[in-house]
């Protein structure tokens, strides 16, 4: 029997919403997924913002760690609740020789069981029942939860565009935009507390010029709110020199980790976010991070952060990865590669296509309008269609609703959650189900 009654009121709320809409449909997917021999009519999950390109050579070395090495006994124990001190040098030098470029304390480091974790606790710490978060929209649903279900943070969309052609050259996130939005936070009784940047963005695939990151920073600091770039896409980045879609890129924008900038400025309004989940395709390792020069930002999270923190194990076979720097090397560059290969699969059906789509820097994602699709100009029809390019093409989307943007129709592709050759096929399906329609 279902009963929520013995619930708190909160509990009831938690009850009552499922964390995504696509959840259902997505396991169903997954039982009758797509394979080559055994399902040639099978389903493509692109849904949920998994890499599964290059798995097998990550579990290949996971093996020969725990066949080749005995398990240390501290593994056993309780350890740091913000990450134990080898994981932490191991992480920080991995993160300043690939991802920015530039020199992080091992103390100004702090983990938790993925992004998800790392997102909600920072915000608990940061900010106050009721205060509100500033994310451009579109923007990754799940903020809304990890923000939202226990820190108690409001998400604020902030609209910086309508159609999807005007970010072609990066987010258009002002100084004005932010301004206006502070003032009416403000005025319905709130606080703008934090400024949350996801770079390589999810779902669009921009990135945000060194400048920009510089002018919003100075914003922020001068009005006293915390600024929080999340880079967990930050080495997850597609190849833009590649002569089939170079031309995508008129004004090309040059990647910059924010790391750079926190460190010279060293504030600590000023903070970053990561997680091995994406570049490393290891989601269900549950190991996300925070850096940030504020002190007593990093001292609550360790002593708030104990049901937060992650498995001694994980954290033992993730460093003796980062170790490694041969491998790390070879990974990283095989990653990047088979990323832009499905990429520009994706985006060679969607030009032959006509479907608009915003040339990414990086994430795992393709952003692309197909508003022409919708039988009705609202949530229920972008819904609808959602539903329908599933139903009778078999691909599952990520439905727009939550993403926060005002547009209604536009869908992120996941391009990594399957391999190469399923790839293929999903996209020759997708064209046929394009075709079909507009034949209609
Ligand atoms: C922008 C962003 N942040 C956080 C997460 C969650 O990451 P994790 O699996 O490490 O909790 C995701 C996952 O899709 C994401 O896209």
């Amino acid at each position: 029997m279902k009963s929520n009654h013995h619930l708190s009121k909160r509990g009831l709320k938690a009850a009552e919403k499922p964390l995504r809409v696509d959840m259902d449909i997505y396991f169903q997917a997954m039982e009758d997924r797509y394979h080559h021999y055994t399902n040639p009519e099978g389903k493509f999950p692109m849904n949920v913002a998994e890499n599964q390109l290059c798995w097998d050579a990550l579990k290949e070395k996971i093996q020969a760690i725990t066949k080749s090495q005995e398990i240390p006994d501290w593994v056993s124990s309780y350890g740091d609740p913000a990450g134990v001190l080898s994981l932490r040098e191991a992480s920080a030098h991995f993160l300043s020789g690939y991802l920015t470029h530039v020199p992080i304390p091992p103390e100004t480091l702090a983990f938790s069981s993925g992004a998800t974790s790392v997102i909600e606790l920072t915000s608990f710490l940061l900010a106050d029942h009721g205060d509100t978060a500033v994310i451009p929209a579109p923007s990754y649903p799940v903020y809304s939860a990890d923000i939202g279900v226990i820190p108690g943070i409001k998400r604020y969309n902030l609209q910086t565009h309508h159609e999807i052609e005007e970010i072609k050259n990066g987010i258009p996130l002002s100084i004005e935009l932010l301004e206006k939005s502070k003032l009416e936070i403000e005025s319905s009784g709130s606080n703008f507390r934090m400024l949350i940047l996801t770079t390589p963005d999810n779902p669009t695939g921009s990135i945000y010029s060194e400048d920009q990151l510089n002018h919003l920073a100075d914003w922020c600091i001068k009005n006293e709110i915390h600024l929080i770039v999340n880079e967990i896409y930050g080495l997850s980045r597609i190849d833009t020199s590649n002569p089939e879609i170079k031309e995508d890129y008129p004004n090309p924008i040059h990647f910059v980790s924010f790391a750079q900038l926190m460190a010279e400025r060293r504030n600590p309004y000023l903070h970053f976010w990561y997680s091995f989940s994406k570049d490393f395709g290891i989601s269900g390792f549950r190991v996300g991070l925070l850096h940030s020069y504020n002190e007593d930002l990093i001292g609550g999270y360790r002593n708030a952060g104990l049901s937060h923190s992650v498995s001694n194990y994980t954290q033992w076979i993730l460093t003796e990865v980062l170790k490694d720097r041969i491998f790390l090397d070879a990974y990283i560059e095989t990653n990047q590669k088979a990323l832009t290969t499905s990429y520009l699969m994706v985006v060679r059906c969607l030009k032959k296509s006509e479907i608009p789509f915003n040339p990414s820097y990086g994430s795992l994602f393709v952003w692309a309008d197909l508003s022409e699709f919708l039988l009705e100009n609202s949530d229920k029809g972008q819904h609808d269609l959602w539903l329908d390019i599933y139903q009778h093409s078999g691909i599952l989307f990520t439905p727009g609703a939550g993403f926060g943007h005002q547009k209604k129709g536009l869908f992120r592709l996941v391009i990594s959650s399957v391999d190469h050759q399923a790839l293929e096929v999903a996209m020759e399906r997708f064209s046929a189900y394009i075709t079909k329609r507009r034949n209609t």
